[in-house]
């Protein structure tokens, strides 16, 4: 039983126990948080890119990292669309999809990607599959499938050094000129199959910050502290909770579009999220909602401007495909064999401390000055819809300057 603790002077205990303990004795009761095929898809690819996160931060546990994994999940799911069953149903597992049984998985996917890209909601993704035609004849019913379910034409390559041009001014074009030089070099000779995502997130905050930009310090594990521009904001509404067995304060803050952003601040000055790593999934993150506080607090975080790129195969095989990616079984793409050298992803995320209203609008949070969140050392975050769920950006701040 997990137990969210709230400081307020005392402290008092949730009693959210009932709907997380299975039954006992008996079989264990599921409890359907996911009722329809959007929340379920959502919770799909939520899974997904919590096991991608995980994933990168056990092969990487002192770096600072950020992904958009649902770009992944998409450009994979392109993928699918030219697989033989076998491979389709390996790829299929891997991104949570065989959990679904949902005989319109496409458009499922289709419409959560569209609502999740509405206007208002500050992102922007592009994924698409990247073709080298040098080595291999590629089938136009693959492409024209992806074109018309998903809008994207797989493109072909050339080979050389246009291709990173051509790559690059595609994605910039597709993010707003907010990716840019998604390659910084040239793809290698054959480079076969190439999946990329990619992705821009800057939101708006429903609670504006009256003070922005100044320096302050942020204490970095293992190092002297770094100096960053914050925004403040006293009174400030956030929903909050103080998770004693994850040694982390967890604070949810609204955004416009629906959108939230939520914070996980380790209570000690440290690198090692693994307890928060782990506890990480679709269901965790939903039941916040029901488990965390609506307060009001002197609310601080860094004004952000992060950007990461890397390639994400090596994660994926330690996920389980390393057999499909040793014989892909692409046979609607080409009738040879087709090999996927690297599945390339880079993000850029900012914040700014723009909002729509003041504070003070909030009657129903409890008062209390004394209470504050200070992101002011090293950080989780994630940012998330909450109309379906889907998980849009996840990320670990060990100093905001690794991520420049
Ligand atoms: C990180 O924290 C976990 C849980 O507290 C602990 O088991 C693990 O040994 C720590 N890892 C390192 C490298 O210190």
């Amino acid at each position: 039983m997990k137990t969210l603790l709230l400081c307020l002077g005392m402290l008092f205990s949730l009693s959210h126990s009932q709907e997380l303990e299975p039954e006992e004795g008996g079989t264990e009761e599921v409890v359907d948080l996911f009722t329809t095929p959007t929340t379920k898809m959502a919770a799909a690819t939520s899974d997904f890119g919590y096991n991608l996160f995980r994933q990168l931060a056990t092969r990487d546990p002192k770096s600072s990292f950020l992904l958009s994994p649902i770009s992944i999940s998409a450009a994979l799911t392109q993928l699918s669309m030219g697989a033989s069953s076998k491979a389709e149903r390996q790829l299929y597992r891997v991104l949570r999809y065989h959990t679904l049984q949902d005989s319109q998985l496409h458009d499922t996917l289709r419409d959560l990607l569209s609502a999740i890209r509405a206007p208002g909601k500050g992102l922007n993704s592009a994924a698409r599959v990247y073709l080298d035609k040098t080595e291999m004849r590629i089938k136009l019913e693959y492409l024209n499938a992806v074109e018309k379910q998903y809008g994207v034409r797989p493109k072909a390559l050339m080979g050389g050094a246009r291709d990173q041009r051509e790559i690059n001014d595609w994605v910039k074009q597709q993010t707003g000129s907010k990716v840019d030089r998604f390659l910084s070099s040239p793809l290698p000779r054959n480079a076969g199959v190439v999946p990329l995502g990619a992705a821009y997130f800057k939101g708006q905050w429903v609670t504006k910050f009256s003070q922005s930009g100044q320096m302050d310090n942020f204490q970095v594990d293992g190092a002297p502290s770094a100096q960053v521009p914050m925004m403040k904001q006293e009174r400030y509404p956030i929903k909050l909770g103080s998770d004693s067995d994850l040694g982390c304060t967890i604070a949810q803050v609204q955004m416009q579009g629906d959108i939230s952003m939520v914070f996980f601040l380790p209570d000690e000055v440290t690198m090692n999220m693994t307890l928060i790593e782990e506890s990480l999934s679709a269901e965790f993150v939903q039941d916040l909602a029901h488990t965390l506080h609506p307060v009001q607090v002197d609310l601080s975080l860094p004004v952000l401007k992060l950007s990461y790129s890397t390639d994400l195969l090596p994660l994926l095989s330690d996920m389980g495909l390393s057999e499909w990616l040793a014989q892909t079984d692409l046979v609607k793409i080409t009738t040879l064999a087709a090999k996927v050298n690297s599945v390339r992803h880079k993000v850029v995320l900012e914040t700014s401390p723009e909002g729509s209203q003041n504070t003070g609008s909030n009657p129903d949070s409890t008062s209390n000055s004394h209470l504050s969140f200070h992101v002011n050392r090293p950080f989780m975050f994630l940012v998330r819809d909450e109309t379906s769920g889907a998980l849009l950006f996840i990320g670990k701040v060990l100093n905001p300057r690794d991520l420049a």
